[in-house]
């Protein structure tokens, strides 16, 4: 008896070595999802700015249109300035409110020299909460070198959005900064077509191409040259794919939005290797030890 035990747990070690093997010899998965930072009321300033600085940079979708390094885009002004400036705005306005006010009601101030086209923060396609925008304020002031003053109030934390779930492609255009100048359902900004129909007209291959080569055609009626190129080569290629796979629905065709090369290229098949392998080694495992314990139980 001790010695079928003993097997068992041999197996079972024989069987865990097969599984981290094949473990290692799958390569990692590239895509951690970062950890999601939740902003609360008590977030220490340097917390929230760096949450900020995310914020800005991605879902905010803020440096489709700002600089915050020498390179940079110019539509809007340089933001390493804006908190130093922002003091100058509005007589009797403090730096902080000025700030807030800025990316919550855009047009309340519009900077001379400069066009009326920065959509409210709270609105697509960034869609940040009350909260969210804070922390953009708290990077804004770090970013111009001052102290971070802003704080989380309790009610800001209250606004979820509401609505139904958003398709992946969706968020992701807002997410890369198209919307800043597509529209899309009914989102979005003017600078470009709207692009909801898009797929009609073009083979979703041609639009996969358009993201990251704007120049290869241009649309009727706009100008060239607008569309940055650069951002939609930012954009990693898993999700230029669901992009296209979600405005290829709207028009009715179908894409697929994994468009890898080879089967093991895609993480779902690496995660299924593993899955079938570990599956397969319990099942021998299982299998072999029953076996034994009957042969132990006959006379
Ligand atoms: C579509 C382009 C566009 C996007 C996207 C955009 N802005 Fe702007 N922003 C501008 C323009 C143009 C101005 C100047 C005109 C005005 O005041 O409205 C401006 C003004 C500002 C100002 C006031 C600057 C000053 O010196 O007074 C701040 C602060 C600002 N933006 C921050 C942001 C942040 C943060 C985001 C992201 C949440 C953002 N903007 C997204 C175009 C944009
Ligand atoms: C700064 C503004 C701007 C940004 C940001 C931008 N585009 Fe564009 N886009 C344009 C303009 C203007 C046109 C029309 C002129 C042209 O074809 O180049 C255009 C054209 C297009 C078209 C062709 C539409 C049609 O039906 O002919 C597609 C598709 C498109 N953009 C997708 C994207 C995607 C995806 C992103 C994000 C990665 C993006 N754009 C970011 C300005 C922008």
């Amino acid at each position: 008896m001790a010695g079928t035990f003993a097997r068992i747990v041999l197996f079972v070690f024989v069987v865990v070595g097969i599984f981290s093997y094949v473990g290692q010899l799958v390569p990692q998965f590239e895509e951690h999802p970062p950890a999601k930072k939740v902003i609360g009321t008590a977030t220490p300033g340097e917390e929230l700015a760096a949450i900020g600085e995310e914020l800005a940079r991605g879902k905010g979708g803020c440096l489709v249109c700002h600089k915050v390094t020498e390179r940079g885009n110019d539509r809007g002004p340089d933001l390493r300035q804006s908190t130093a400036k922002a003091a100058t705005r509005k007589p009797g306005m403090s730096a902080e409110a000025y700030l807030v006010e800025s990316l919550v009601d855009p047009d309340a101030y519009v900077v001379p020299d400069y066009p009326k086209m920065m959509p409210s923060a709270l609105k697509p396609p960034a869609n940040l909460t009350m909260a969210e925008v804070k922390a953009v304020v708290a990077y804004l002031q770090v970013l111009g070198g001052s102290e971070v003053t802003v704080k989380v109030a309790q009610e800001d934390l209250a606004a979820a959005k509401p609505g139904g779930p958003v398709h992946r492609g969706k968020t992701l255009l807002a997410q890369h900064g198209c919307l800043a100048c597509h529209k899309v359902e009914g989102e979005g900004g003017e600078l470009g077509p709207d692009i909801t129909r898009s797929a009609a007209a073009r083979e979703p291959a041609e639009l996969l191409r358009k993201i990251i080569e704007p120049g290869i055609w241009t649309t009727p009626g706009y100008q060239a040259g607008i569309m940055p190129a650069e951002l939609g080569r930012a954009v990693p290629e898993g999700d230029r794919h669901e992009m296209v796979a979600y405005l290829a629905g709207l028009a009715g065709k179908s894409y697929s939005a994994t468009g890898a090369a080879s089967p093991f290229s895609h993480e779902g098949m690496r995660l299924g290797l593993i899955v079938l392998v570990f599956n397969l080694g319990m099942l021998v495992a299982v299998a072999t030890a029953s076996r034994r314990r009957r042969r132990g139980e006959a006379p």
